[in-house]
Parts: C-alpha cells; structure tokens; sequence
C-alpha cells in the first residue's frame, strides 16, 4: 500500500490533500502539532474505511520531527510522498525594514527548515520506496520573477528559501521527485475567506504530484501542474 505523510494536516490546504489521498488509496499519516486536532483529522478523514493515522509533528522542532519518524516507523516500512504543507504567516510581518529577527527566525523555522528537517528526518524511510515523491508547498508570494510587491516579507523570503531547498534536495536526491507547488490563493484560515479558490481548488496540483504525474518531474515549481519561473 502506497504511504504518505502530510504535516500540518489538521485544518485547510493539508487537510484536503491528506483526504483526497486517502480517497486514492494511500495510507495516510495525518502530521498535526496539535493532539486533539489531529486525532479529530484523521478520524474524519479516514470515514468509514478509509487508512488514515494521526502522527503528532511539530515541524518546527527538531526532537518532535525525530519522534514522529520512530513513531512512523513502528506502523510502515516506507514512505512514498512526503507533503511538507505545515506553514505560517506571523503577526505583524507588514513591512521589510520593520520585522525583527525573531519574526524572521520564527518563520524560517517553520516554512523553510521545517520543510528540511522533516524531509532529512524522514529520507531513510522515503529511500525504501520505490518511487519516492517530496512536495513542498511553497507560494508564489516567493517568487523572485516580477520582483516582490511588499506583502508579507518574511513569509515571502521564507518561501522563496522553500524553492531554495527543493533545487538543492532535487540534486542531492535523484532518485526522488522533489517539487515545490504554488497553491494559489485559497479560502483557508491563512488565505482568508475572500480567498479565490477552494481547498479543493488548492490541494489540486499537490494531490497530481503525489499521485500521477510523472516521477522524473522533479526540481520545479508548479501552480495548476505547470511549471512557473522561480
Ligand atoms: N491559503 C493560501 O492562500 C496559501 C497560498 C499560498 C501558499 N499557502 C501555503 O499552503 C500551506 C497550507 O496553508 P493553509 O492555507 O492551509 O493554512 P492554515 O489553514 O493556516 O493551515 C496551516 C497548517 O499548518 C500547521 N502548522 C503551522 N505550524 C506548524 C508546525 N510548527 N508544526 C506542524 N504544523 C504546523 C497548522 O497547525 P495548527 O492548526 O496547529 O496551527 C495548520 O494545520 C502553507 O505552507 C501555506 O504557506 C497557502
């Protein structure tokens, strides 16, 4: 049975993807830094017979990310596509030269190393699949094509980085499928409401990687499972 973890799968974009990859017959580990969250995902999102299995993961910590792949362990020998979905926008990351280096640090943290970390803490088992898949949702608010328009700068730097990674995983891993994916802008609790797409819409071109496309489509950015510039 084909296996895939998705961090931050409690709520929004990862909660789609890790349901609509259950409906294609994954195995899903439903990655949440919150128990109860995660616990109440996974018992949704499994339904009736569907496999679906809450791991608690907090991206942003190291001995967390090392627990939850021991904890994997113990339930699959392998995992095929790694989701690294879990991200942040923090308060008042408004204006470049106004953002402290906490405000930076705490979103590197999260939407760059965390991605990282994650995907080190977990190659050993993604190296037993055959056809091993990382995705790492990105933004195009990192895009560098276009220049930046002044939203959000420390999320955007932290994306941007995000592609950074992907390029580097994708040389270092030949063998794997590493990818970044620009969701769009979805009505999510990040997104906002007056979001243009749905979730479904979202998860769309994550949920194509995962599950179909091509495994030597690796070192790019996608949006509507098509390349974009960097
Ligand atoms: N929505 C958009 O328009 C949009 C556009 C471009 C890219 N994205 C990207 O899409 C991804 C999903 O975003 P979303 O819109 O679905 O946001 P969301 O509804 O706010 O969900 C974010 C998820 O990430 C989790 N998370 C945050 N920090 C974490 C950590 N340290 N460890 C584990 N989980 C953590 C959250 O958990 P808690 O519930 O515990 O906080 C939540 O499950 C993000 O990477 C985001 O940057 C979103």
């Amino acid at each position: 049975m084909k296996t895939a973890l998705v961090t931050g799968a409690n709520k929004g974009i990862g909660y789609e993807v890790a349901r609509q990859l259950t409906g294609k017959g994954f195995k899903v580990f439903v990655g949440a830094r919150n128990r109860d969250a995660g616990r109440k995902a996974a018992t949704e999102i499994a339904g009736k017979d569907g496999k679906a299995i809450f791991l608690e993961i907090d991206v942003a910590n190291n001995a967390s990310v090392t627990a939850a792949a021991r904890e994997f362990a113990k339930a699959a020998d392998h995992l095929d596509v790694l989701v690294n979905n879990a991200g942040i926008i923090v308060d008042g990351d408004n204006a470049i030269l106004e953002i402290s280096d906490e405000l930076l640090r705490k979103t590197l943290e999260t939407n760059t190393l965390g991605a990282l970390r994650v995907t080190h803490a977990f190659a050993p088992l993604l190296r037993k699949s055959k056809a091993p898949r990382v995705i790492n949702v990105s933004s195009g608010g990192g895009q560098l094509t276009g220049g930046a328009d002044g939203w959000s700068p420390a999320y955007c730097i932290s994306k941007t980085a995000l592609n950074g990674v992907t390029s580097q995983l994708a040389t270092a891993l030949p063998k794997f499928a590493v990818n970044s994916v620009c969701p769009g802008w979805v009505r999510t609790d990040m997104g906002g409401q007056g979001a243009a797409r749905s979730v479904e819409e979202g998860a769309d071109t994550i949920v194509w990687l995962a599950a179909d496309a091509p495994q030597k489509l690796t070192g790019k950015f996608l949006r509507d499972r098509k390349e974009i510039p960097w």
